[in-house]
């Protein structure tokens, strides 16, 4: 049945979170964008503003002012906010290639960054990615300036570090195309399961789930979050969006997209997941229009507001879902 209230409405009424990545130059161009994010959405994840490359202009300086425009935005629309993400081995700043440190200067480097960034936002930001991505797609750790510097331990102290400037934050580890059962979900759990071994303060995992051309199957991303859980572990869905490969969308796209969300909300409420973020407003704004890569293979509409802000079927599933 077609609803009155908003997204927002509907999933806070339930208490779940609907939530999206925000783009700090439209959020300060564009009133439709802010309205539809203050009214549709409960979560926020700055898209770029709290990545290393954006936040570190400079080895000496910060430049906060994106970060903290959407994170004010947030706090005063009462969404919570995601601080995204601590330590990733992409967009990493430019100076970065010709600096030539020790292992020991990374480190240094890396527990100030965490210690500054956490610090800022101890009353303003309620979730982490402490760390992304860390594992490969082949299921080994990642080779990142991070591992090579300082191993395995680096995850271990990126918690560690973030864990005593915000005790009270949720810190989680997230991934790509560990949403389903399967080997690189295996590698997730199995580094997972070590870090809780070792006191590691890890509360959850992030499924990104970038459903792009191959949309992993709902059962297999409940079996995958229950494990996760029986972990002890939160699990959060944090970057979704739905795209077919490029050329192969089918004339009912929009509709199979939608029924794709729904199932995926079936599966949040189904096992407890509580937070379902897309990465994205307005399909006009999702980064699959901008990665030349990503553009060419896949379809550029993954997102629940069409380019002219417009809701489309996938806000209206998501939406009935979260009724039932
Ligand atoms: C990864 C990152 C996100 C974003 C997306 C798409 O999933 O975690 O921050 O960059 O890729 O670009």
């Amino acid at each position: 049945m077609p609803s009155d209230r908003t997204l927002r409405e509907v999933a806070e009424s339930r208490g779940f979170d609907v939530g999206a990545a925000v783009d700090a130059d439209s959020l300060r161009r564009d009133a439709s964008y802010r309205t539809r994010l203050a009214e549709e959405f409960s979560a926020l994840t700055p898209e770029n503003a709290l990545k290393m490359g954006p936040l570190r202009p400079t080895p000496d300086t910060y430049d906060f002012r994106d970060a903290d425009a959407i994170v004010n935005f947030g706090r005063a629309n009462d969404t919570t906010v995601r601080g995204h993400a601590l330590v990733w081995h992409n967009q990493t700043p430019d100076w970065f290639q010709s600096w030539d440190y020790t292992d020991d200067q990374l480190r240094t480097f890396l527990r100030e960054h965490v210690h500054t960034v956490v610090g800022r936002y101890r009353r303003t930001v309620d979730a982490w990615d402490v760390v992304n991505e860390a594992v490969a797609d082949d299921g080994t750790m990642r080779e990142t300036v991070w591992y090579d510097a300082m191993g395995e331990a680096y995850v271990d102290r990126a918690f560690e570090w973030a864990n005593e400037v915000n005790p009270d934050a949720d810190l989680y580890y997230n991934d790509y195309g560990a949403d389903a059962v399967n080997g690189k979900s295996d590698a997730v759990y199995d580094l997972l399961d070590r870090l809780l071994d070792r006191g590691v303060p890890v509360d959850g995992v992030g499924l990104q789930l970038h459903a792009l051309g191959e949309w992993p199957d709902p059962a297999s991303i409940a079996e995958n979050v229950r494990r996760f859980q029986e972990l002890g572990l939160d699990v959060q869905i944090t970057e979704m969006d739905v795209a077919f490969p490029a050329g192969e969308a089918p004339d009912d796209a929009l509709e199979r997209q939608a029924e794709y969300y729904r199932d995926v909300v079936d599966v949040c409420l189904e096992t407890g997941v509580d937070t379902l973020v897309t990465w994205g407003v307005r399909d006009a704004d999702s980064w699959l229009r901008s990665f030349r890569d990503f553009s060419e293979r896949f379809t550029g509409d993954p997102l629940l507001f069409d380019d002219r802000n417009r809701p489309k079927p996938a806000y209206r599933a998501v939406s009935e879902a979260l009724s039932e």
